[in-house]
Parts: C-alpha cells; sequence; structure tokens
C-alpha cells in the first residue's frame, strides 16, 4: 500500500530499504521465530497433525499491527509443511481472472500467502468462497440466458491471509479461516533477543547495554528492532570503529531523532493535536484524521496500535483522549477536566 505517511526510521510498515534485510534476518524455522508462544504451541501442534494425516493445513489468518512479523509466520508455516509458497496481496489481485489463474497453477499442499486480505474486492472475494471452502472454482462461461458456470476442482491448497485490519473482513471470509492468530506487540526481552540475534547474522558487534537501548526505543516492533540495529552500525562504523556500545548506541539515536519512547513525527503530531488543538480530546478519529490531513485507515491500523499499547491514548465511546502519560511526555499538565475525560 502507498500512503502518505512520510517515511520515518520508526515506521513499522516496511520501506523500499527493508525487503533485504527483511529477507536476510527473516527466521526460516518455528524454533527461530522469537516470542509470540501461544502462536507458536499452536501451530506446532497444527502443523505435526495435519503432516500426520498427510493432508494440507487448514486455512490461516494472522492479524496484527505492521512490523510484528506475518509475512515471516507465513514463510515459516510454509517451510515447516515442507510446502511451495506463493505471495501475493489482496488489491495485486484486481480480477476474478487473476485469482483463478492463480488458484488453476497450485499443486496440491500448497501454500498461498494474501497479505492485506481485507483489500481483496467484492467480486474475488466471492471465487474466493467457494476455493477455500470446496477447493472448486465456479467460472461462468457466455453471457446472459446461455450463461452457465462450469465447475473445476483445485488442488488441496492452504490460503494464509496476512491483515493489519480485523474489522475491514468480510464475515464470510473470516469464517473461511479454520485458524486465527493474533500477533502481539513483543515484551523487551524479546526484542533483545532479536537484536542479537540479527547482530549475529550481521556480525556486528554490539554489547548488552547498547541492545537494551536500541530495544527501548523499537517499539516493540522486530522490523524497527532490526532497521534501529542497522542504522546503528552504519554509525559505529563510520564514528566509532565499528563496535557498539552503550554511548555509540545513545548517540547514532538521538542523531536519527528517535525518542526515548520510539515515537516520530507523526506519532507527536497525532499526539499533539489531541492534546493542543482538542484540549486533550475526546475528538473523533475522522476528525483527527482531517485536522493532520492523514487517512483514518492509516491512524487506526499503524499509528494507534502502539500509542494504545504504551498508554499514550485511550478509545472511549466518544473519541480518542490524551493520557497523563502523553501529557507527562510534552512536559505538559492535563486540564483541570482532565479524569473525566477518561469516563
Ligand atoms: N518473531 C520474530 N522473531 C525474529 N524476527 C522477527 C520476528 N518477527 C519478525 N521478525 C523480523 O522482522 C521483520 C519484519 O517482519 P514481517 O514478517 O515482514 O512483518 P509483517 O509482515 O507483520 O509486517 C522480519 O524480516 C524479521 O526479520
Ligand atoms: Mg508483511
Amino acid at each position: 500500500m502507498e500512503n502518505a505517511t512520510p517515511h520515518h526510521i520508526t515506521s513499522a510498515q516496511e520501506e523500499s530499504g527493508d525487503k533485504l534485510l527483511d529477507s536476510t534476518l527473516r527466521p526460516q524455522k518455528l524454533d527461530d521465530y522469537i516470542g509470540q508462544s501461544v502462536v507458536k504451541n499452536n501451530l506446532r501442534i497444527f502443523i505435526e497433525a495435519a503432516k500426520n494425516r498427510g493432508e494440507a493445513l487448514e486455512h490461516v489468518l494472522v492479524f496484527g499491527p505492521p512490523g510484528l512479523g506475518k509475512t515471516t509466520l507465513a514463510h515459516i508455516i510454509a517451510n515447516e509443511m515442507g510446502n511451495n509458497l506463493k505471495i501475493t496481496s489482496g488489491p495485486a489481485i484486481e480480477r476474478a481472472g487473476d485469482l483463478a489463474a492463480i488458484l488453476t497453477n497450485m499443486t496440491d499442499g500448497d501454500v498461498l500467502f494474501i497479505d492485506e486480505i481485507h483489500r481483496l474486492n467484492k467480486t474475488v472475494e466471492e471465487i474466493l468462497y467457494p476455493a477455500m471452502e470446496d477447493y472448486v472454482l465456479d467460472i461462468i462461461i457466455g453471457k446472459g440466458p446461455s450463461a452457465r458456470t462450469l465447475r473445476l476442482d483445485l488442488p488441496k491448497f492452504t490460503i494464509i491471509g496476512a491483515t493489519t485490519k480485523m474489522s475491514g473482513l468480510s464475515s464470510p471470509l473470516r469464517d473461511r479461516f479454520g485458524n486465527v492468530y493474533r500477533l502481539n506487540f513483543y515484551q523487551s526481552e524479546e526484542i533483545n533477543q532479536i537484536i542479537k540475534r540479527a547482530a549475529r547474522i550481521l556480525k556486528i558487534e554490539i554489547d548488552e547495554s547498547a541492545t537494551e537501548e536500541i530495544a527501548k526505543r523499537a517499539r516493540q516492533t522486530p522490523r524497527i528492532a532490526n532497521r534501529l540495529l542497522k542504522r546503528v552500525r552504519d554509525f559505529a562504523q563510520v564514528k566509532k570503529n565499528g563496535k557498539i556500545d552503550k554511548n555509540a548506541a545513545q548517540e547514532a539515536l538521538t542523531l536519527l531523532e528517535v525518542d526515548e519512547y520510539g515515537l516520530d513525527n507523526i506519532d507527536r503530531q497525532f499526539l499533539e493535536t489531541i492534546i493542543k488543538k482538542f484540549n486533550g480530546g475526546p475528538v473523533g478519529l475522522n476528525t483527527i484524521a482531517s485536522s493532520l490531513a492523514e487517512e483514518m485507515d492509516t491512524i487506526e491500523d499503524v499509528i494507534e496500535p502502539f500509542l494504545l499499547q504504551i498508554g499514550m491514548i485511550n478509545r472511549t465511546p466518544r473519541g480518542r483522549v490524551a493520557t497523563a502519560s502523553a501529557y507527562q511526555h510534552f512536559k505538559l499538565t492535563p486540564p483541570a477536566d482532565w479524569q473525566n475525560k477518561l469516563l
């Protein structure tokens, strides 16, 4: 998705420069996938059972904010099953014929990864229902009164759908996934491990305190942790003979304008808008969106999840509210009636 948000070092969304880094660092096996233990434990059983039965895996839906490991999980599942992975995305499948072409080219056991599956259009989605449920493709031949439907059998394949927006999925589509996994933000210890693993693979010398320094600002998100590590490495190479200690990490991160929470300009603007323009809220999402000239979807799916996670905002029935920590972050005092806002 091309979005209007100016790219920033701590944006969790995939940027062009991430492709190589992501694929270099992407774990290949479930054992190397750090954290998300509930998801992993379920998947292990589910994969083993399907393998024992010699069947294709039931369809899997993975959802969660950008950069938490959805695409990685799709690769791992196909890999653990020992099957091929084909990759596409909701917006890339424009017409029913596009999907038909993909599906008829699959073989038994193949895994089809559909990223941003909430962006599939309606006609394509309707082709997908019988395909997912009964492994058949209904093709309409001819037009008008002489039109008839031809039913083609499809191989037993598995769809893995990924979405940042669960509410964007129609319920018939959601219901066709036997397994739904939600990815959570990572604990700091897990982000530490992810940084250490990446450092090992990229042959970067980094000490414990520098690892923690980067982890603190990584927004509990693996993609950002890896990206920050790479940028700090570049800095250390030029300024510090390569080795990364706490000092080098802090200097580099300051230079990159990443604050102690890992907040970027967009986050700060978003919070300041609620605090300064709307007196801390509650303010509706659409009002904030037009004030920031930002898409509502971007705010809801990309900006807000982490701010909610760290308790900088609350969602109330009357709209978004800035919390005490948000005020503290900007060294401001909440208004006198602030307590009532959280109700
Ligand atoms: N659980 C994990 N353990 C280790 N690294 C991870 C994990 N999840 C994600 N990563 C790293 O973060 C990068 C981005 O993850 P990705 O799967 O592309 O996120 P998403 O598809 O959810 O946006 C991956 O390339 C990988 O290097
Ligand atoms: Mg992805």
